[in-house]
């Protein structure tokens, strides 16, 4: 068993600790901010990710948290980095949390080897390799294992990969990484440093690409009165193209998708090539979530004075990560447009996320008096919700389902004017 340090005590810091932690290893993880250590060391979980407080307590004996780098390092075999790489004003990757990370190994003593878990541009490793020799750490190896796991699931996603993607300048610094991972069962890419940080990126960028065209799709469906719902079905029943990531909606957002396809964008242009597929599915992207606003003028006329609810906060169900939501851009261009934000979400922050917002318990509260309301997070509390009820509390019943969860007969049903993302307005 191995000694692991994980710099981040984030979304992906956490659960890899944890999980190496389940496996048998001794884990300390290391993060900058006070409160955040001292949550964890009191046994509270600074994040909301489904089954990590119990993965954590199960292996309390085996995961130490500290601000201190010497105390992290101590003994350290694995210095696994997953700290944040957000964007910049440019959109390149922001590494400076990663470079202050690799600054602060000059206290360690014995050999390590380094393995970074943040998504970061392609050439990085080369770059930390150099930094770590010019610091006289040439016993320190590296590896580049990017990370997969997705929100909401990452405990599942992180033991049962679909791969493991492992890169190294040395064979031996790859060998000791997949070793670590005993015990999970996947298959293992092994490649140079470069390929697998390619393979981070391109990986997010196939499943944007998906999202982005099958929301073109929907939106010709409403052009043409088709239903993209039937149209995702029949179409991902086709092997060669599969049916996951084909659902039509209000767009993608989360902290990884919009902050790497930029990066992605970001390297290809700093390379002197223009990507345009990644242009388009960005600028889809975009777009995709200001439709919601003319959907909702279409069946309001101007938004000013209106009170229009977001129902759900977060980038997705599961998770109270509101990164680059849709319901920011969506709350900010309601605001811009004159009309009253209401919101609710199970476990985002809403006070800190929309601060110009009311924020409700309870998604009927929220729904009080409101000329109209947004599904934008498809938790599954609005699929049990009594819409009859919903109906009767709003001044004017009007359903804009962003990710179509809902069924459009029972919401007709039930008195509301529905509208789908991608669906004729009688299905
Ligand atoms: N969140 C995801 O689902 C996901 C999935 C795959 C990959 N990633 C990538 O993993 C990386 C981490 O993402 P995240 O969502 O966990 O970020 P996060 O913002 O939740 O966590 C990052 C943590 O790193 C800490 N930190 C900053 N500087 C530090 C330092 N010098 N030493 C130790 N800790 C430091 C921060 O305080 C924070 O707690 C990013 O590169 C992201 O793109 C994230």
């Amino acid at each position: 068993m191995s000694r692991i340090a994980v710099f981040g005590a984030g979304y992906v810091g956490l659960v890899t600790g944890a999980c190496f932690a389940e496996l048998g290893h001794e884990v300390v993880v290391r993060d900058v901010i006070p409160e955040r250590i001292d949550q964890l060391r009191a046994g509270d979980v600074p994040i909301y990710e489904p089954g990590l407080d119990e993965l954590l307590r199960r292996n309390a004996e085996r995961l130490t948290y500290t601000l201190d780098v010497a105390e992290a390092v101590a003994g350290a075999e694995f210095l696994y980095v997953a700290v944040g790489t957000p964007p910049t004003y440019s959109g390149d990757a922001d590494l400076s949390a990663v470079w202050t990370v690799v600054d602060e190994l000059a206290a360690l003593e014995g050999p390590a080897v380094l393995v970074m878990k943040s998504t970061v541009p392609v050439g990085t490793g080369a770059r930390v390799r150099h930094r770590l020799d010019e610091h006289g750490l040439e016993r320190v190896g590296y590896a580049s294992n990017p990370e997969f796991t997705a929100e909401g699931t990452a405990i599942r996603d992180f033991q049962h990969p679909d791969r493991i993607v492992i890169g190294s300048f040395e064979a031996a610094d790859g060998d000791a990484v997949e070793e670590l991972h005993r015990g999970i069962e996947a298959p293992i890419v092994r490649s140079d440093v470069a390929s697998a940080e390619m393979i981070k990126l391109a990986a997010n960028a196939a499943l944007m690409t998906r999202i982005s065209f099958i929301n073109e799709i929907a939106n010709v469906c409403e052009a043409t009165g088709a239903d993209v719902v039937r149209v995702a079905e029949g179409v991902g029943l086709d092997r060669r193209i599969g049916s996951s990531f084909l659902r039509a909606g209000i767009g993608y957002g989360g902290s990884c998708f919009p902050k790497d396809s930029l990066a992605l964008k970001q390297l290809a242009a700093n390379s002197g090539y223009h990507f345009q597929l990644l242009n388009a599915v960005i600028e889809v992207n975009e777009l995709q979530k200001r439709r919601v606003i003319g959907k909702l003028q279409q069946r309001l006329g101007s938004l000013r004075g209106k009170t229009v609810t977001l129902l759900g906060l977060a980038f997705k169900p599961n998770t109270d990560d509101v990164r680059e939501a849709p319901s920011l851009v969506l709350a900010g261009r309601l605001v811009a447009e004159g009309a009253t934000v209401r919101a609710w979400d199970p476990v985002a922050d809403g006070a800190a996320a929309l601060p110009r917002a009311t924020i409700c318990a309870d998604p009927l509260e929220a729904l009080d008096g409101a000329d109209a309301a947004v599904l934008v997070t498809e938790w599954p509390q609005l699929a049990q919700l009594d819409w009859r009820e919903a109906a009767g509390r709003m001044r004017t019943a009007v359903l804009i389902d962003g990710r179509n969860m809902l069924d459009p007969a029972e919401l007709r049903a039930a008195g509301f004017t529905y509208d789908g993302i991608g669906r004729a307005a009688a299905t």
